[in-house]
C-alpha cells in the first residue's frame, strides 16, 4: 500500500454547527496525518471551479450556494491509502444513506447537498484538489 493524499472539505453546515474540532479529532484518531489546512470563505469563481464536473446538473446552482453560505475548512490528509480510507469513513454522499459512524451520518444533514464534508474521489482528483487550495510550500511533511 502506497501513502497518499487526499483532499477533505469540512463545509458550511459543519462550520456554523460548531463541528469543525470534532471532526479534526475523528480524522487524527483515524490515522490521518493532517499535513495542510486552512479556513477559506469561498467565492463564486473558487467554488464554481472546484465544482466544474458537476456544471450544468440540476443541483449544481444550489450547491454553489451552500458552499458560499459560510466558510469552509480544506484540509490535506496523509496516510495510507488515504483516498479510499478517508472515502470509508467519510461514507456515502447521500447522509440518509451513509452507514452509522461515518462522518456524513454523524455531521450530515438529511439531504445529499449538505453532506458536511466532502474527499477527492481518485488519485487524479486528489492531485487537482489539493493543488485548487495549496502550494506546494504549504502542504508539509512530518
Ligand atoms: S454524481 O451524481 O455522481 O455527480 O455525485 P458525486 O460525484 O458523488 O458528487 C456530487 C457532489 O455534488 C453534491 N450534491 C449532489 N449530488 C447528487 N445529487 C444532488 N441532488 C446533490 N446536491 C449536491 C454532493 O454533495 C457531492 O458533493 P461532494 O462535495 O463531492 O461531497
Amino acid at each position: 500500500m502506497a501513502i497518499e493524499r487526499t483532499l477533505s472539505i469540512i463545509k458550511p453546515n459543519a462550520v456554523v454547527k460548531h463541528n469543525i474540532g470534532a471532526i479534526i479529532q475523528r480524522l487524527e484518531a483515524a490515522n490521518f496525518k493532517i499535513v495542510a489546512t486552512k479556513m477559506i470563505k469561498l467565492n463564486q469563481e473558487q467554488a464554481e471551479g472546484f465544482y466544474a464536473e458537476h456544471k450544468g446538473k440540476p443541483f449544481f446552482d444550489a450547491l454553489i450556494d451552500f458552499m458560499l453560505s459560510a466558510p469552509v475548512v480544506v484540509l490535506v490528509l496523509e496516510s495510507e491509502s488515504a483516498i479510499t480510507a478517508y472515502r470509508e469513513i467519510m461514507g456515502a454522499t447521500n447522509p440518509v444513506d451513509a452507514a452509522r459512524g461515518t462522518l456524513r451520518a454523524d455531521y450530515g444533514e438529511a439531504h445529499v447537498t449538505f453532506n458536511g464534508v466532502h474527499g477527492s474521489d481518485s488519485p487524479e482528483s486528489a492531485a487537482r484538489e489539493i493543488a485548487y487550495f495549496f502550494s506546494d510550500n504549504e502542504v508539509n511533511s512530518y
